[in-house]
């Protein structure tokens, strides 16, 4: 029947874009889930911006000194950050960091205004 087989391929089509859409969330949430995770949203708010900036932090130091800044602000004289070294898996730096990038980026005004 036609009719049948027009419905098989529809859900077939329908499942496929879902576990596609689901795969590329999850690639993308990962660095967004451990901002969450850490709390760094608590302080830095769901954009980076508020109430304490991180946005240029990625201008101002380069990925190795936003890592170390992360693990240790006493280092960099702000004294209420908590230090997160041995708290953060070191696999977990680059996708955070990635994620720091993005919000720098998106903080960024466009270049058209
Ligand atoms: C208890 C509050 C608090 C939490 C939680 C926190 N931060 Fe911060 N963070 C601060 C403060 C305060 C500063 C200094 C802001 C300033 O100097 O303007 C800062 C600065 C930074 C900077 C440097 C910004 C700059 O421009 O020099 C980075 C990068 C950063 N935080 C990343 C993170 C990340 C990543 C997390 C989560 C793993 C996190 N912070 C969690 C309070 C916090």
């Amino acid at each position: 029947m036609v009719a049948k087989r027009f419905y098989v391929t529809t859900l077939a089509i329908l499942l496929a874009t879902q576990v596609l859409w689901a795969q590329k969330k999850n690639k993308s949430a990962t660095g967004k889930e451990l901002y969450k995770k850490y709390e760094c949203v608590s302080c830095h708010g769901k954009y980076g911006k508020t109430p304490f900036d991180l946005t240029q932090a990625i201008e101002k130091y380069d990925e190795q000194k936003v890592k170390d800044y992360i693990k240790n602000p006493k280092n960099f004289g702000n004294t209420r950050m908590p230090s997160y070294e041995g708290r953060i898996a070191e696999d977990q730096y680059p996708e955070l960091i990635e994620y720091i990038i993005k919000l720098g980026r998106q903080a960024q005004p466009s270049p058209r205004s």
